[in-house]
């Protein structure tokens, strides 16, 4: 029985020990050199924070610079007198080489890409500036300033001075106190950022998806109390008789201090803070509606000091794996999902919907899945923007999130190691209280070389770190077993899968090889006794191109391919659940095919205008008959 994989064959004796020699170096190099930035808290639930928030949305003005002049000279010596001093000629004798001005702006939330042409394929530096009024609050004289996310290489100036750390990770939020920095008044905020990809980064130098720069969530300025509730977390413990949370106070007053807890409009509890000022609860849930995609119960969850009250809503649900199965609140539960990238549909004659920000995009794309017949998601590559975790928490859908640790990356490298550590604090540090929430995974077909596995394995033992309480996985290869070179097994045997909860795999049998029939009477064998989801699988169709369903890019071919793949997983006892790839045709640099792709993949079911393909239509029926 010949095999194929694309990477890792079963190792002999000597290369089990030489990966495990090699995750102890990198755990040895994480423990000597990893920076690992003290755990970032939020200051969480900032939309029940809108009395405190400005939005700071809308048009800022900007400069390109694709050779970075707005921070280095002619010899690329870093200058003094960069574009962050935002300078203004006092007089007609001085010389300012760039300005900014409100002929040239960008919209934020938003990429670059898809606002102006110029800058569809632009890759460097842009500078964003915007100024506003202040002033001050004595009831709230902590100040700070909050983005949503910018991809993918964030410096901040206030008022020409530089904010914190350089931010390097391009799908998570960052915040920077600016308590007695905003002055009453105009102040003025620049922002550099660049979208270069770089071999150290996470993701690294490809990816199938486009790389849009820009400051693409929502920028806050946030004003709290002096001792304020920074954060709060409740969920149901793991037996699912208790409520259990906890609540971090920040300010002179957050150590010895008393909060008092409400979840819906069951029991309310005082707590008290420790000297670190944080205060755990735990109360019994009985009585407290449980979150399911069928009830979507969500309970307003308060927490309250003299001077501050921290507002969120929260689902109760538990979330399991026993022999094979995973179990919602203690009962198995069979993923119907669909993929999704982080990508708005095009309206109103737009060539593109560019990089999806807001809530109207989140019930946009989660309508489309709703209405496919779906109760879980696969939010693709990367953590998607607040509204989309919040929004499934209200529509019922269940999420697979994930960090973009993603094909060819420098995993021996302790920094990106770092950053891939970066992306899991910061996505679970600001969604932990989401209900939706199932699955944290850290990455996507990496392969399995061992530098590798030692690379997902610390990643996996972070993830335990920071939250226990969800499922571990992330998206692998399957062994290919042929015989007189026809497919006859799938082989679920990555080293990572003695480390996740739930297994999952990537195949495109039918698309990328074989033929749509031949996925038929596939077995597959798995390593381990754990639950087993299909994360990837699709083919391209042009939508309304019509043909023979042996062509390619025809609407005929794709309802062939998804009759055979779907036929073959709903009706596969193995298999937990499935995620088809893709919900809408996105962009990305590696589909230039003029007049069938036109630089998108189109894998979706629908097309980026949100146009059903029949595949939408064959998808939902199948999943409406299949009876899991
Ligand atoms: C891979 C990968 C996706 C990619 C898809 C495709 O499985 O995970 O990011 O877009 O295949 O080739 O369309």
């Amino acid at each position: 029985m010949g095999s194929s994989r694309p990477c890792f064959e079963s190792g002999s004796y000597s290369e089990i020990m030489r990966y495990h020699l090699l995750r102890v170096i990198v755990c040895l190099c994480v423990a000597l050199f990893g920076r690992e930035v003290a755990a970032m808290e939020y200051i969480g639930a900032l939309p029940g924070r809108a009395g405190d928030t400005t939005s700071l949305d809308g048009e800022w003005m900007v400069i390109p610079d694709p050779y970075d002049q707005g921070r280095l000279d002619f010899l690329s010596r870093p200058r003094g007198d960069g574009f962050w001093q935002d300078h203004k000629p006092q007089d007609e004798t001085q010389r300012v080489e760039y300005a900014f001005d409100a002929d040239h702006t960008l919209h934020v939330p938003g990429d670059w890409n898809t606002q102006d042409e110029r800058f569809f394929f632009y890759e460097g530096p842009m500078w964003y500036r915007r100024s506003f009024e202040f002033k001050p609050d004595p009831a709230k004289p902590r100040v700070f300033l909050c983005f949503g996310g910018a991809n993918k290489v964030a410096d901040v100036w206030l008022n020409g001075e530089k904010l914190g750390e350089t931010h390097e990770v391009g799908f998570t939020a960052f915040q920077f106190e600016v308590t007695g920095k905003v002055h009453p008044g105009a102040n003025t905020v620049v922002v550099r950022v660049d979208n270069t990809r770089r071999p150290d980064l996470v993701p690294a130098m490809v990816t199938d998806w486009w790389d849009y720069g820009g400051i693409t969530r929502s920028v806050r300025l946030v004003r709290t109390a002096a001792t304020f509730v920074r954060d709060a977390h409740a969920g149901l413990s793991a037996d699912g008789k208790r409520v259990e949370g906890w609540a971090r106070l920040d300010g002179a007053d957050s150590a010895g201090g008393e909060v008092r807890v409400r979840l819906g409009d069951g029991a309310q509890i005082l707590a008290d803070t420790n000297e670190a000022g944080l205060a755990r609860f735990s109360f019994d849930a009985t009585g407290l509606g449980r979150w399911s995609p069928e009830h979507p119960v969500l309970h307003e969850f308060t927490v309250e000091t003299p001077g501050d009250t921290f507002r969120d809503l929260v689902g109760l649900r538990t979330i399991e794996t026993r022999d094979g199965d995973i179990l919602l609140n203690g009962e198995p539960v069979f993923l119907k999902g669909i993929c999704i990238h982080e990508e708005a549909i095009a309206h109103d004659g737009e060539k593109h919907g560019g990089r999806a920000a807001t809530e109207a995009d989140a019930r946009e794309l989660f309508g489309l899945a709703k209405e496919l017949g779906c109760n879980y998601v696969r939010l693709a590559h990367y953590p998607h923007n607040e509204w989309m975790p919040r929004v499934a928490d209200e529509l019922g859908l269940m999420v697979w999130s994930e960090i973009p640790v993603y094909w060819e990356m420098e995993y021996t490298n302790p920094r990106t190691l770092d950053l891939a550590k970066t992306h899991l604090r910061e996505e679970i540090g600001r969604d932990h209280n989401r209900a939706s929430i199932i699955i944290w995974s850290i990455g996507n077909e990496t392969g399995d070389r061992d530098d590798v596995t030692a690379f997902r394995t610390e990643l996996g033992r972070y993830v335990k770190e920071l939250d226990p309480s969800r499922l571990l996985s992330a998206a692998m290869f399957a062994q290919q077993i042929r015989e007189d070179g026809v497919l006859k097994k799938l082989i679920v045997n990555d080293p990572f899968g003695a480390v996740a909860d739930v297994l999952a795999i990537n195949e495109y049998v039918g698309w990328y090889h074989d033929q749509p029939e031949s996925i038929t009477g596939v077995e597959v064998e798995l390593a381990w006794d754990k639950p087993f989801l299909i994360s990837e699988t699709g083919c391209g169709v042009k939508r309304g191109r019509h043909g023979s369903d042996r062509a390619v890019w025809s609407e005929e071919f794709g309802v062939r391919f998804y009759e055979r793949q779907l036929g073959w997983a709903l009706n596969l006892d193995v298999c937990d659940g499935i995620t088809p790839w893709i919900l809408k045709d996105f962009l990305s640099p590696r589909r230039p095919l003029y007049g069938i792709q036109d630089w998108y993949n189109r894998k979706g079911l629908v097309s980026e205008t949100g146009e059903k393909k029949d595949v939408f239509l064959t998808v939902q029926r199948m999943y409406g008959e299949c009876g899991r």
